[in-house]
Order: structure tokens, then sequence, then C-alpha cells
């Protein structure tokens, strides 16, 4: 695997998680197990780009995959700009659920600007364009992310902050 831009050679158990084989593994230890369910969204990664929760996925399916972790969303000494927008906006209160948060934000935003529609997106616009993020696209598409201290305004208020 290629996580965070660094080359893996793993042998597993071949029913590892992508989730243990980050965290027990590799020592990637940002990425965090909830429910290990898929019900709450706390392992989220980017998997080829797209968000998935980790904990559903076998790290043997995904050999030569290139995952991204909340570890590998700041660059060149900076903060994501949405790392930089959940501090300024206090989007968070005991942390546990917000590298999850991080990384479905940076997948959501990257589906929108592609154009793919969520639940509550207007079925008649061109399907080419790009979706407006308003509040309550934001509130669908992060919908599988959940936060027990509630701190969902902030969340949504900093990813308005960084959506185009
Ligand atoms: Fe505590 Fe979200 S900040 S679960």
């Amino acid at each position: 695997m290629h996580v965070n831009g660094i080359a893996h050679t793993l042998t597993l158990d071949h029913r590892t998680t992508v989730l243990d084989a980050l965290r027990e593994h590799m020592d990637l230890t940002g990425t965090k197990k909830g429910c290990d369910h898929g019900q709450c969204g706390s392992c989220t990664v980017l998997v080829d780009g797209r968000r998935a929760n980790s904990c559903l996925l076998l790290a043997v399916a995904h050999d030569g995959a290139r995952i991204t972790t909340v570890e590998g969303l700041a660059g060149d000494g900076r903060l994501h700009p949405l790392q930089e927008a959940f501090v300024a906006r206090d989007a968070l209160q005991c942390g546990y659920c917000t590298p999850g948060q991080l990384c479905s934000a940076v997948g959501m935003l990257a589906e929108a600007a592609d154009g793919r529609p969520s639940l509550v997106t207007d079925p008649h616009r061109p399907s080419s364009e790009p979706v407006v993020l308003t509040r309550s696209e934001i509130q669908e598409r992060m919908s599988g992310n959940l936060c027990r201290c509630g701190a969902y305004p902030g969340i949504v208020a900093a990813i308005e902050d960084v959506a185009p």
C-alpha cells in the first residue's frame, strides 16, 4: 500500500482491515476506531481519492491502493485549509471523530466539484456542473460522520468556509 505517499510492504493476516493495518502495523493512529461496524465514520480515509470507512475494507483487497489518512492532509509545513478552518471554527470537542470528519470533508468537496449529486441535490441540474454546497448539501454529504460531542454547527461552518 501507498499511505500518504510512502510505500509500505506488509505481511498480514488476510482478515486484517485497512483500519487495523494503519493503526497496528504502520503506527498511523490518527485514524480512529469508533464503532468498527461502518456506522460512525471515525475511521474515514481516502482510498484512491475517494472516502471510505477503513474498518469495512480488507487490506488484502487493497494491494497497491493509494491511501491518505489525516496524517497526510497537511503539507509543506502547513495545515490543510480544512484543518485550519476546524481550528478557527472550534469544530470539535473531544476530537475523536475529527480525523474522519476531515478526510470525509476532503472527499466530499471533490465529489461536489465533480458534479456528483447527493440525496438533496436538484435532480434537474446539469450533471456536468459542480454541485453548489449549500448548508443542506454539506449536512447531507457529511451525514455518515457522527459526532458524539455534537460539534456539528462548527463542522458545517468550517466546511462552508472552505467550500467554493
Ligand atoms: Fe467528540 Fe466529535 S468532537 S465525537
